[in-house]
């Protein structure tokens, strides 16, 4: 299946979850996080907020925050199809985008460079057995991913249904370390060794 087919089929799944399963699989997913021995040893967390009908990220993030980690988290800027991170210390203080996303808003959260980031919980539409993924089309993971270091963690979080075997990659398409389900956790093969 092409790269659109397969977005369109899980994106029709996931757009079919009740919400109460999308509350219980997200609270799943992040008992899974809790889990991550890994997350202790982390300052710098790139996260997400979630988007429609995305793995709902708020628990995650007020839980990173009561960690005293430094939040990141992004806003896009789809003139220069760039992403760009800023700290969060209060997820109240979020802005509603043009898009109808919750973002930071640059006038009173700090701007962080890309290179202090230590983790990325990565959202994505789909992903598939060796970690690649399919986001919704604009390659900007895949450009954060290109511009930092590979050792840099990268766990995919998302619902088990949007698990698919095998997607087809691009040469500039750049793959996470693990995906994070209401499953559990899956490994793939990484410069990280395990998480
Ligand atoms: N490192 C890069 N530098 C410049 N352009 C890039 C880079 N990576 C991806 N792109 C561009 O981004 C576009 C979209 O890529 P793709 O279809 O893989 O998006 P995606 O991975 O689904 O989206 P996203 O990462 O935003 O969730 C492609 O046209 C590609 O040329
Ligand atoms: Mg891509």
């Amino acid at each position: 299946m092409e790269k659109n087919e397969i977005r369109k089929s899980v994106l029709g799944k996931r757009n079919n979850l009740s919400h109460e399963a999308q509350c219980l699989k997200s609270e799943a997913i992040f008992e899974s996080i809790k889990n991550l021995a890994f997350i202790k040893e982390t300052t710098c967390v790139a996260s997400f907020v979630n988007f429609k009908s995305e793995v709902q990220t708020d628990a995650i993030n007020q839980w990173l925050l009561d960690l005293n980690k430094i939040l990141l988290l992004p806003r896009i800027d789809p003139s220069r199809k760039i992403m760009q991170f800023y700290q969060v210390t209060d997820l109240n203080q979020l802005i509603v985008s043009p898009y109808g996303i919750r973002e930071p808003n640059p006038l009173i959260h700090p701007h962080h460079p890309s290179h202090a980031i230590d983790l990325v919980l990565t959202p994505g539409v789909a992903f598939d057995n060796s970690g690649y993924r399919i986001g919704y089309g604009g390659g900007y993971y895949d450009r954060l991913f290109a511009s930092i270091s590979e050792k840099v963690p990268r766990i995919g979080v998302a619902f088990a249904i949007q698990s698919v075997p095998n997607i087809p990659t691009d040469t500039y398409d750049q793959p996470v370390h693990a995906l994070v389900t209401e499953n559990g956790l899956k490994n793939f093969k990484t410069p990280t060794a395990s998480l």
